[in-house]
């Protein structure tokens, strides 16, 4: 009986820690595929002591890059299971220039950054204008990956080349991995 409660206990936290490490309030987690974004931040031209700012950063994949790239980058996710993942690479990379923040995208001050990247659904996307409208310097960079502002035009777009690749494709006819640069 006691072993029967020790391993329904066990499966019912492993079935929680599993859903929490896909869940996310304003887009599930979905990671931008590792070889897409050293190319995202060259286009956007980042640079040493550029301030790089992921909202929802998923497990810190594309903060990592940008910190190899020369930023400081900084991280905001909602789940902690992920910030504790990011912060165990960095630290097995040996980064001092990361920065995983555990919080609400919405409730950040985000006025120091000059780049800022998104990978979220559309609805969090649009929410996310008035703030990075009120708080980005003139100038500053913004990167949207599949859905996209509907109102703001891009500068640049880096599209997925081919087409038929498998899992290319995320619903709502949009095409994952199309990365979109915007300037503020
Ligand atoms: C589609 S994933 C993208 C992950 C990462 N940016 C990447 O490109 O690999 C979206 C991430 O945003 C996080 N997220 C969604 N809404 C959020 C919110 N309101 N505050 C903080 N993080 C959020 C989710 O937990 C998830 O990790």
């Amino acid at each position: 009986m006691d072993q029967t409660l020790i391993i329904t206990g066990g499966l019912l936290l492993g079935c929680m820690l599993g859903l929490s490490w896909f869940a996310g309030s304003d887009a599930p987690y979905v990671a931008t595929k590792s070889i897409r974004i050293k190319k995202a931040l060259t286009e956007a031209g980042i640079k040493e002591g550029d301030i790089f700012y992921e909202l929802g950063s998923g497990d810190g994949r594309v903060v990592t890059v940008a910190a190899q790239m020369g930023a400081e980058a900084f991280g905001i996710e909602q789940s902690w299971i992920r910030i504790f993942y990011s912060r165990y690479k960095a630290y097995k990379l040996k980064l001092k220039n990361t920065h995983f923040i555990h919080g609400n995208i919405f409730n950040q001050n985000l006025t120091k950054s000059n780049i800022v990247f998104i990978f979220l659904l559309p609805k969090g996307v649009e929410k996310l204008e008035p703030l990075l409208k009120k708080s980005l310097k003139k100038g500053s960079v913004v990167i949207t990956q599949t859905f996209h502002f509907s109102t703001w035009k891009p500068y640049k777009k880096i599209l997925v080349k081919d087409r038929d690749e498998p899992n290319a494709t995320l619903g709502l006819n949009k095409v994952e991995g199309d990365f979109w640069l915007y300037r503020v």
